[in-house]
């Protein structure tokens, strides 16, 4: 009975004597398992567009610790991959794909439509993982948020201010729109054909939606995914949608007043009390431990993890960390947690 699994009831709005329990980056280099069937596929793209391998990593954190949701094992970058522009991880470095810097360039990616070809692969896993996973367990698909993506796409890289993309959106708006307007079209199909595949809940990762400001929070962050999140609901009625608008600060109020959103993923840095107070009357709320707890461990991590019980644990409420486990997390820090949540 989908109805009965703890993170679709928190999406439903339900509080829980036991909240549901997942973490971002579940699948990963911290994990001994992930290392050696990363070996074994080749390069990390490898693994993602390979569905045994794909449903073989995302499923080894839900053996291990019995989480309450599988994330699809896939990357952010899959979509502008998709879309015609070449990718490649450096290893040690991160992504590099080759820059789309104006109109022209915006011209020559491919249309909508020819995505599925090269992310076939990727709804496959969705099937088979929809097959494989226990009952109890649901299935999140995900995109990058359309600004994450393009910081990629403008810059060609990861960087540490967003710095081409913020100064292409200033200086060429109509240029920086249209691609804003392409990845949104593109993520709304990528994620539709996750959801037919047998994805529950859908998330948005806008990594980087904190180095927008003004207006431009309002047009690159809010309304890209309040447009992906209505259509997608318009087509799916069931589906959940959680959005992660990571260091946007007050921005999260905003969010939770779009009113089309079941979750928020809250980064680390948003206080607890002031998100009880603000978003929880308005949606079930997700993370936000630091995840440098699961390098530390200790004392810390049981206190810090009750202190999130505590204050969010009486409504709708997912327990996360408020961003990704690092390759040096330790996997016994993470069962000390699942202890101290669920007893
Ligand atoms: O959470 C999960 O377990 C699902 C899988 C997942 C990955 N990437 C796998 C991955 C998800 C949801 C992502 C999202 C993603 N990818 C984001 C948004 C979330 C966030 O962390 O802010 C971003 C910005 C990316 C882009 C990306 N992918 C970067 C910058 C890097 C290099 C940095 C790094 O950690 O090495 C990646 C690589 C990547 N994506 C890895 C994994 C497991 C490491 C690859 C490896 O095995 O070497």
């Amino acid at each position: 009975m989908p109805e009965q699994k703890k993170l679709l009831k928190a999406l439903a709005g339900k509080s829980q004597k036991v909240p549901p329990v997942w973490i971002m980056r579940q699948a990963g280099r911290y994990l001994p398992e992930y290392r050696a069937v990363r070996q074994n596929a080749g390069g990390f793209l490898d693994l993602c567009y390979n569905p045994d391998f794909a449903t073989e990593v995302t499923l080894q954190p839900i053996r291990r610790f019995g989480f309450d949701a599988a994330i699809l094992f896939a990357d952010i970058l899959l979509l502008p991959q998709a879309l015609g522009m070449t990718l490649w991880f450096e290893t040690g470095e991160g992504p590099r794909l080759e820059p789309v810097t104006n109109m022209a360039e915006i011209n020559r990616l491919k249309p909508v439509d020819a995505i599925h070809e090269t992310l076939a692969p990727v709804y496959e896993t969705v099937k088979r993982l929809s097959a494989d996973l226990p009952d109890e367990t649901a299935l999140i698909g995900f995109a990058g948020a359309p600004w994450t993506v393009a910081t990629y796409m403008v810059a060609g890289r990861g960087t540490p201010d967003q710095g081409p993309a913020r100064r292409m959106m200033y200086q060429s708006p109509a240029d920086f729109q249209a691609l804003i307007d392409l990845v949104t079209d593109a993520t709304i199909e990528y994620l539709a054909k996750q959801v037919e595949a047998g994805a529950e809940v859908v998330k948005l990762f806008d990594s980087w939606a904190g180095a927008l400001s003004g207006t431009a929070f309002e047009q690159y962050a809010l309304k890209p995914a309040v447009k992906i999140a209505t259509e997608l609901k318009k087509r799916f009625p069931a589906l959940k949608f959680i959005a992660f608008p990571r260091g946007v600060g007050g921005g999260y109020a905003t969010f939770a007043d779009a009113g089309v959103f079941d979750g928020l993923a809250l980064d680390s840095a948003v206080p607890a009390q002031w998100a009880r107070d603000n978003l929880q009357n308005k949606l079930a709320v997700q993370g936000n431990l630091d995840p440098m707890h699961m390098v530390t461990g200790g004392d810390m991590l049981v206190s810090e993890t009750r202190r999130l019980l505590d204050i969010l644990g009486d409504g709708p409420y997912i327990f996360n960390l408020g961003h990704g486990i690092t390759p040096d997390g330790k996997p016994e820090n993470i069962e000390k947690m699942l202890k101290v949540i669920r007893g």
